[in-house]
């Protein structure tokens, strides 16, 4: 099937400009004025954008956690994503001490396979890297295109590994050409504050907040630092919440070292006092790091907009209110750790970012897609509007008005952490590989029709490397 799409105004991570969009056999064949074809379907995007379908690289879909399992799987998770705009997720695997790093990527297949509506990659998580672990992850980024790997310094007793994992794993990356990603905060500290406040009776939602402090996560970001710079390797920190971490991150590359940082939507427009809504409502708003006090916002924008944070991740790790949350009604400590962020992370940021002049669209470009692109080893295929790329493609109207609502989003969980949250800018319909996932505002996708990435190692993207000065 051959397709223009007419009329539209396309945005990339550098230009804005009029143009049609020939798409051929899934990919991007000609971009320019008045493109005609007698046997082309024409796509009107009259008064919408026309933007590189969004890059998610930070999803939990069918992941087991605090005993239970995510409330959204890889096609209930992907629908979602879709709706909002992304074409592409990168989910972290997870591992298990003792078995085959091959053997959890078989398990995180056998979740994705004939369920996914749009592209997907892994990430793999490294808990210990012993021997065993180390010799087998270049073979795992040779034959499995997995060029990401993730240590958690949290978790205590679950997913937490130590710095010498940490560090074997940052000169492991280093030698291979990988990506090395960490949850950051201190995760010693955290358990026992934790067993502390459960010690002196305090029990509710609003003490996930109070025992994971923003010195928490600053500590283990400056310690993943200096380890990358003691291992002359490169990092990648995951959903930076805090001025503390913002601020060691923005430190570290003025020094030259190469670290990147992902913050979410909840960080931009959340705050710590959602965790105390009545009712054990609050439980809605718990996953780690936790929300933060409400100054550290501006602190977040402006990093965005500074070039400082790099990428915008949604974090997704959906559990239900009712039954999932409701675990940790008489311990916050038991209410399993995530939100449903999935499908609303594009359209926030466009909202919030773009509409209120606090970045350009260019650089909503930049953080929705491109960069991660870039940093993940999908781009030039994928992350931007090209000639050769793939037709991952979001028509955008950028003026729709609309309230998000757990009554009409797609996830599968019963709640939004955004509900009644009013904003500008909509997708109208998603191209994936130049095949339409939503089409008018309607699914028309096929589970199964996404397609496992193998990615290219860190640093062969082009331009991945390069720690650009501040885009002001
Ligand atoms: O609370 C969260 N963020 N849940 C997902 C796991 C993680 O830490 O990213
Ligand atoms: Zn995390
Ligand atoms: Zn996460």
């Amino acid at each position: 099937m051959r397709r223009i799409i007419k009329n539209g105004t396309v945005v990339t991570a550098a230009d804005t400009y009029k143009a049609d969009v020939f798409i051929e056999n899934g990919v991007i064949s000609q971009i320019g004025a008045n493109l005609t074809a007698p046997d082309a379907e024409i796509i009107d995007a009259d008064g919408c954008y026309v933007f590189p379908g969004g890059i998610d690289p930070h999803t939990h879909l069918d992941m087991p956690f605090g005993g239970t399992t995510t409330r959204d799987d890889f096609e209930t998770g992907t629908i979602a994503a879709a709706f909002g705009g992304t074409t592409t997720i990168i989910d972290f695997c997870l591992t298990n001490k003792g078995k085959t790093l091959r053997s959890a990527l078989e398990t995180w297949h056998a979740k994705s396979k004939n369920k996914a509506v749009i592209d997907y990659g892994f990430h793999l998580q490294i808990v210990e890297a012993n021997e065993n672990v180390l010799n087998e992850l270049p073979q795992v980024i040779e034959e499995e295109g997995i060029t990401s790997f993730k240590v958690f310094m949290a978790y205590k007793n679950q997913f937490q590994a130590d710095d010498e994992t940490l560090f074997r794993t940052l000169i492991a990356a280093k030698e291979h050409g990988a990506l090395v990603m960490v949850h950051a905060e201190n995760g010693d500290v955290i358990d026992y504050l934790v067993k502390k406040a459960l010690a002196d009776g305090n029990t509710d939602p609003i003490y996930h907040a109070l025992t994971r402090p923003p010195e928490a996560e600053g500590e283990a970001t400056g310690r993943a630092i200096t380890l990358t710079d003691l291992a002359d390797s490169q990092l990648y920190i995951v959903h930076v919440s805090c001025a503390e971490a913002a601020r060691k991150i923005a430190e570290a590359r003025s020094k030259g070292i190469e670290i990147w940082g992902e913050t979410c939507p909840q960080y931009l427009v959340l705050d710590q006092s959602y965790l105390e809504k009545p009712h054990f409502e609050g439980a809605k708003y718990v996953w780690s790091p936790p929300l933060r006090e409400k100054w550290n916002q501006d602190v977040l924008w402006n990093a965005l907009k500074a070039g400082e944070l790099q990428t915008l991740g949604s974090d997704q790790c959906s559990f239900d209110f009712i039954g999932q949350k409701e675990l940790g009604r008489d311990d916050f400590s038991k209410i399993p750790n995530g939100g449903p962020i999935i499908e609303d992370r594009v359209s926030i940021l466009f909202s919030e970012g773009v509409k209120k002049g606090r970045i350009s669209l260019n650089q909503f470009v930049d953080l929705t897609s491109t960069r991660a692109a870039k940093l993940f080893g999908l781009y030039p295929k994928k992350g931007t509007i090209a000639v050769g790329a793939d037709a991952d493609i979001v028509i955008f109207n950028p003026d729709t008005e609309r309230v998000l609502s757990a009554e009409t989003h797609h996830m599968a969980v019963d709640y939004n952490p955004f509900e009644g949250m009013q904003i500008t800018g909509e997708p109208v319909s998603v191209l994936s590989r130049g095949e339409f996932v939503i089409r008018e505002k309607q699914f028309v996708g096929k589970p199964g029709s996404g397609q496992y990435i193998k990615r290219a190692k860190y640093g062969k993207s082009q331009q991945a490397k390069t720690i650009e000065t501040a885009a002001k």
